[in-house]
């Protein structure tokens, strides 16, 4: 019983390979300071197994691709954070802010897609906007600040935008602007009216904002 233990010590041991008593069988030596050694110079053959890849093309790049490297990657990181920080106040936008590029390009976009067919590319109505058609209605009007488009508010051409103009008409008189409701979301209509008064002169901007003070007043 004892002498098994004792054997199994040594079995033990001798697989850890600290029992001095036991003779080590040449080229299988756990003297930690040679497999140290080892180790040491196997890192010198062949460098850091793991970061290889990295390691390499830093060392060619040297310091200034480094640099350049770290420099590019904080400026992704910038862009993609502006660009998630203007999508998220863009879909949050609740007024048509001109002076606001995110906002002004998200609207011309959706202007391009669905109120330049009408009111044309460059905002300027059909020709003949300023008479009316034979059959009461009227051609679509310019957007460009021509005409008596500051009489009204951003409200207005809000609810113009979003329900379309017939509500806001007599009922006798046929509106021919279509409602977008339901087409565009209430933060894409800001988005585009902010791009259409983002082409309009100082002037009728002003215009716009006497005018509602009027009617306040
Ligand atoms: C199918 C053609 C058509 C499309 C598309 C269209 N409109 Fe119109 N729009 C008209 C017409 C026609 C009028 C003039 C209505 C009237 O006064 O009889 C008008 C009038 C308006 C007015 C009122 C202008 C004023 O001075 O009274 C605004 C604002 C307007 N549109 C904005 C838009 C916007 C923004 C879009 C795109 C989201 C758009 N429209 C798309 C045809 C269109």
């Amino acid at each position: 019983m004892t002498e098994r233990r004792f054997d199994r010590q040594r079995r033990l041991s001798r697989m850890a390979g600290m029992n001095p008593r036991v003779p080590r069988e040449p080229g299988r030596t756990l003297d930690p300071e040679r497999r140290l050694r080892g180790l040491v110079q196997l890192e010198d053959d062949e460098p850091a197994e793991a970061g290889a890849p990295l390691g390499r093309l830093g060392r060619r790049l040297g310091p200034k691709g480094r640099f350049l490297v770290v420099a590019v990657f904080i400026g992704v990181a910038i862009t993609m954070g502006s660009i998630y920080w203007d999508r998220w106040s863009n879909e949050s936008a609740t007024a048509a802010d001109h002076a606001n590029p995110a906002q002004v390009a998200l609207g011309h976009t959706l202007y391009d897609q669905h109120c330049a067919f009408c009111h044309g590319p460059d905002l300027a109505g059909k020709p003949g906007w300023d008479g009316d058609y034979p059959s009461g209605g009227r051609p679509p009007l310019p957007l460009d600040g021509t005409g008596a488009i500051a009489r009204l508010g951003d409200r207005d051409l809000f609810d113009v935008t979003k329900f379309g103009g017939q509500p806001f008409s007599p009922p006798t008189y046929k509106n021919d602007m279509p409602g977008f409701e339901g087409r565009l979301a209430d933060a894409d209509i800001w988005a585009i009216l902010a791009f259409v008064k983002s082409r309009w002169p100082e002037e009728v901007r002003e215009r716009q904002k006497e005018a509602a003070k009027e009617r306040e007043g």
